[in-house]
């Protein structure tokens, strides 16, 4: 069994190389313009923000000018709680000082720039907070809630002008190879499970809902590209700590496929098709490419 925390631990270097840098290096020029106009700090809020591993990267990937105030919220406690425990030595790794305030806000600073974040993790629910962030994050995050009702929820989050950046949205495709007679199948299966049959929202088609419902929630889309994971051996293993990220992925996949009903699918063929993957996995021979989008929305001024 794998946990959320190893999952999500493990996701960052799928992520790392899938995140589309086209997107990316607008998002970040976006926030840095919107820094540099003024003068106090950037404000921004990460929702489902996991383990943080989007706080690591930004501070490993790039020198942002001034204070971040940056507002990490997961609904999750054992994700907060793990975000707090590992990201003082991810933002040490990102050459950043660290120290916990007694109120628990994590303040890391770039002796060698004017970088500074000022990081506060909250357990919430993210649908229900009040803001005014110059952006918004939410990293594979739109697939799993009500689209609408969070598009809704992060505008009034934002500022006039603000931006909602949000990578690793999926978007309905999840291919394994070898290549397996019963794929088409299970693959249609297990997207049909998170639109119908899952007792909590998310879509598997969430990204190009997002990216056609943005403008009637008061959005301009002002950048979008595919940001797939693919995940593949070399000589025999998984970089990092991808196998267990496969394993988290065929187990969420197995967890679906077992809802079904044996006249809608025959328990033999779920068991047969999850054997061969784990057996290629464990073999170090399986491989996956997942669709996923990339977008940065721009709150548009009211008319
Ligand atoms: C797929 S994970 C993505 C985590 C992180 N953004 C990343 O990409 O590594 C989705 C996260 O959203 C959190 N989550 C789900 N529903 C939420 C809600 N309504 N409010 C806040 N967090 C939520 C989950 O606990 C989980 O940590």
């Amino acid at each position: 069994m794998t946990d959320a925390v190893e999952y999500l631990t493990a996701k960052r270097t799928v992520d790392d190389r899938a995140l589309n840098r086209r997107v990316w290096d607008r998002f970040v020029a976006a926030l840095d313009a919107t820094a540099r106009r003024t003068d106090r700090p950037l404000r921004i809020v990460e929702v489902g923000t996991g383990v943080g591993s989007m706080i690591a990267r930004l501070a490993d990937w790039e020198t942002l000018s001034g204070t971040v105030s940056y507002r990490a919220v997961d609904v999750d406690e054992t994700c907060i709680a793990a975000a707090r425990d590992r990201l003082p030595e991810w933002l040490a790794a990102a050459g950043y000082e660290t120290e916990t305030t007694a109120d628990g806000v994590i303040v890391a600073t770039d002796a060698t720039t004017t970088a500074r974040f000022e990081i506060v993790l909250e357990v919430a629910d993210a649908r229900s907070i009040v803001d005014e962030a110059d952006a918004v994050i939410a990293a594979a995050f739109l697939d799993i809630v009500d689209p609408d009702r969070t598009l809704r929820a992060i505008r009034g989050m934002l500022r006039e002008g603000g931006f909602l950046y949000a990578p690793c949205t999926f978007d309905g495709a999840t291919h394994f190879s070898p290549a397996h007679p019963s794929d088409d199948r299970i693959e249609r299966l297990y997207h049909r499970h998170m639109d119908e049959l899952r007792d909590r929202p998310g879509s598997s088609r969430a990204a190009r809902e997002v990216l056609e419902r943005a403008p009637e929630h008061g959005y301009d889309v002002d950048a979008v590209g595919s940001g797939d994971w693919v995940v593949r051996p070399r000589d025999g293993t998984y970089p990092h700590a991808e196998g267990r990220f496969l394993d988290h992925l065929l187990e969420t996949i197995d967890g679906a496929l077992a809802d079904y009903p044996a006249d809608v699918l025959d328990p033999a063929v779920r068991a047969a098709w999850i054997d061969a993957r784990r057996d290629q996995r464990s073999r170090g021979e399986l491989r996956l490419v997942s669709h996923h989008l990339d977008l940065l929305a721009r709150v548009r001024p009211d008319e």
